[in-house]
């Protein structure tokens, strides 16, 4: 199963297994890892699952696509170029080792 590293603001981190086709965003709910609120449920409705993808493995996820910057622009931390939403973010084996930095105000 792909871990992901989870960092939060203070520098804590969370290494966790995602289940196959999971998104990083159920994955840190399912493991209780603090800041990713997800109140949405993945409907790409709230922006409260904002992350920052560390910038060496920016190219292993994408970029955010263009309806995901739609809904970063009115996220409560300002984006950066490596801002994805965490519900948009499907765990697939070749993203083992994934590091997201939990944005400090979702
Ligand atoms: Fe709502 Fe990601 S959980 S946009």
């Amino acid at each position: 199963m792909p871990t992901i590293t989870f960092v939060s603001p203070d520098g804590t981190t969370h290494r966790v297994a995602a289940a196959p086709g999971a998104s990083a965003m159920e994955t840190a709910v399912k493991f209780g890892v603090p800041g990713i609120v997800g109140e949405c449920g993945g409907g790409l409705a709230c922006a409260t699952c904002h992350v920052f993808v560390d910038p060496d493995q920016i190219g292993r996820t994408g970029p955010a696509a263009d309806f995901e910057e739609e809904m970063l622009e009115d996220a409560e931390t300002a984006p950066t170029p490596c801002s994805r939403l965490a519900c948009q973010i499907r765990m697939t084996p070749d993203l083992d080792g994934l590091t997201l930095t939990i944005a400090p105000r979702q």
